[in-house]
């Protein structure tokens, strides 16, 4: 019987576990997170998701305050479209979030950063193109691009020194998304170092809609290893969401996949980004208590507990502060949303907003609980202490029961001290 230490995902010469943690904004995949699967072998991965913010709460810079200051004229105001993000200040943020974990990095495992299109961030182009090069610059070892088609991203970087040194991976949750990034970058004669076919399964954004539940993981993976196949192109292929167990891992492995993405097993690990309280939402979490909503402004389907304090709060929207989702014309769905409930609620003191969510607020706040649907299993995958909550796991933990498990077995950590 196979375990997934008996592969390896190969880049070049470089040998690595075929393990990859996924990247999970807003600093839910820590660096620490992403440090643990370097030491060990495997990839782990940082987010640049709400980059100014998470620079200010580990690097003591002040971005949020100083962009406050600069648009609080406007906070009352219902439209957005006046406030930008100094792109000096998103350039540094990305800086030194990289280098705090490159520098800190030990082991033979690689650092990725997952960067997200959907944050638009009143600019789409040219703040993208400033978090790729701020984070190449850094000396980040790959970036994975997310949360859209990104067909003009590699375009925004062809030029920087690290282009096609850099690891540079995209995800995507059919073949089709697969086949006009290629076609659209096909000029630039750079491919992409690996794709991460992402199923509905997942936690995060979805790259499928209401009807998640018809699509099925291994079903796109096969359409993705065959068309590559057909077309002659070697490019690792990386199956995402759902993967819950070794075994689970290793089926994809021997059917052709060079690794597997997991994130959900380690929402409840030590290093990872969430408060204690929140871990303990998600190993309580029975199947019935996760959901696939439209509450992100983004326009992607997202899944996320039930009781997320995110769904239907209708606080003010705080783009003045943060503004990341909002698009090149400076709107967000959450914005129209909450205009429309307090003109609908003259005299209010409060509204509640059911269709969309201040995500940005909300994530920061780590009042989201998006999570994968396999959520519900990771109570098992513990032990309960004497006062009935559940012991959080070490990153090292997860990691080896991945790397080692096998007849689709969950090893369970050493009860801790009381
Ligand atoms: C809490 C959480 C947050 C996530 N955030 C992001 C994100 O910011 N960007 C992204 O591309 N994927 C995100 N994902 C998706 C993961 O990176 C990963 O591909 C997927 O969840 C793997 O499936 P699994 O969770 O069933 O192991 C997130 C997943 C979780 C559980």
């Amino acid at each position: 019987m196979k375990r997934v230490d008996d592969f390896r995902l190969q880049f070049g010469k470089h040998e690595l576990v075929p393990i990859m943690i996924g990247g999970m904004g807003v600093d839910i995949s820590t660096t620490d997170l992403a440090l643990e699967a370097a030491r060990l072998g495997g990839v782990g991965h940082i987010s640049d998701a709400m980059i100014n913010t998470v620079s200010d709460r580990r690097y003591k810079t002040k971005f949020v305050k100083d962009k406050l200051k600069q648009y609080k004229f406007n906070v009352e105001n219902t439209d957005k479209a006046v406030v930008q993000f100094d792109l000096d200040t998103v350039a540094e943020a990305t800086r030194l979030h990289v280098r705090s974990a490159m520098d800190r990095k030990q082991g033979s495992g690689m650092i990725f950063i997952n960067c997200m299109e959907k944050l638009t961030m009143n600019a789409p182009k040219e703040t993208l193109k400033v978090r790729l090069t701020a984070a190449l610059d850094a000396g980040i070892d790959g970036v994975t691009l997310a949360a859209g088609l990104h067909l003009g991203s590699l375009g925004l970087i062809a030029d920087h020194p690290r282009f096609r040194d850099a690891k540079i991976g995209i995800i995507v949750s059919s073949v089709r998304a697969l086949q006009l990034f290629l076609k659209k970058n096909a000029r630039l004669n750079r491919m992409p170092d690996y794709v991460v076919v992402e199923g509905p399964l997942a936690g995060g954004h979805l790259g499928f809609g209401l009807d998640w539940a018809e699509y099925d993981l291994a079903t796109i993976v096969a359409e993705v290893l065959q068309y590559l196949r057909d077309e002659n192109l070697d490019i690792p292929v990386i199956p995402a969401g759902g993967i819950f167990t070794g075994s689970d891992a290793v089926g994809f492995l021997e059917n052709g996949a060079a690794a597997v993405q997991v994130a959900t097993r380690f929402t409840v690990a030590k290093e990872c980004g969430l408060p204690e309280k929140v871990q303990q939402e998600y190993f309580k979490a029975s199947e019935d208590d996760i959901e696939v909503n439209q509450i992100s402004p983004t326009g992607y389907p997202m899944r996320m507990l039930k009781n997320s304090p995110a769904i239907g709060s209708g606080i003010r929207p705080n783009c003045e502060a943060y503004g990341y989702l909002l698009d090149s014309t400076g709107k967000c769905a959450y914005v129209a949303a909450y205009n429309r409930e307090v003109e609908a609620h003259p005299g209010a003191r409060k509204v509640s907003v059911m269709d969309k969510t201040c995500l940005c607020t909300h994530m920061r706040n780590f009042d989201c609980w998006t999570c994968g649907h396999l959520t519900y299993r990771l109570k098992d995958t513990t032990v309960q202490r004497s006062d009935g909550s559940y012991q959080i796991l070490s990153a090292e933990h997860i990691f080896r029961d991945y790397q080692f498990s096998t007849n689709n077995k969950v090893a369970l950590p050493e009860t801790e001290a009381a």
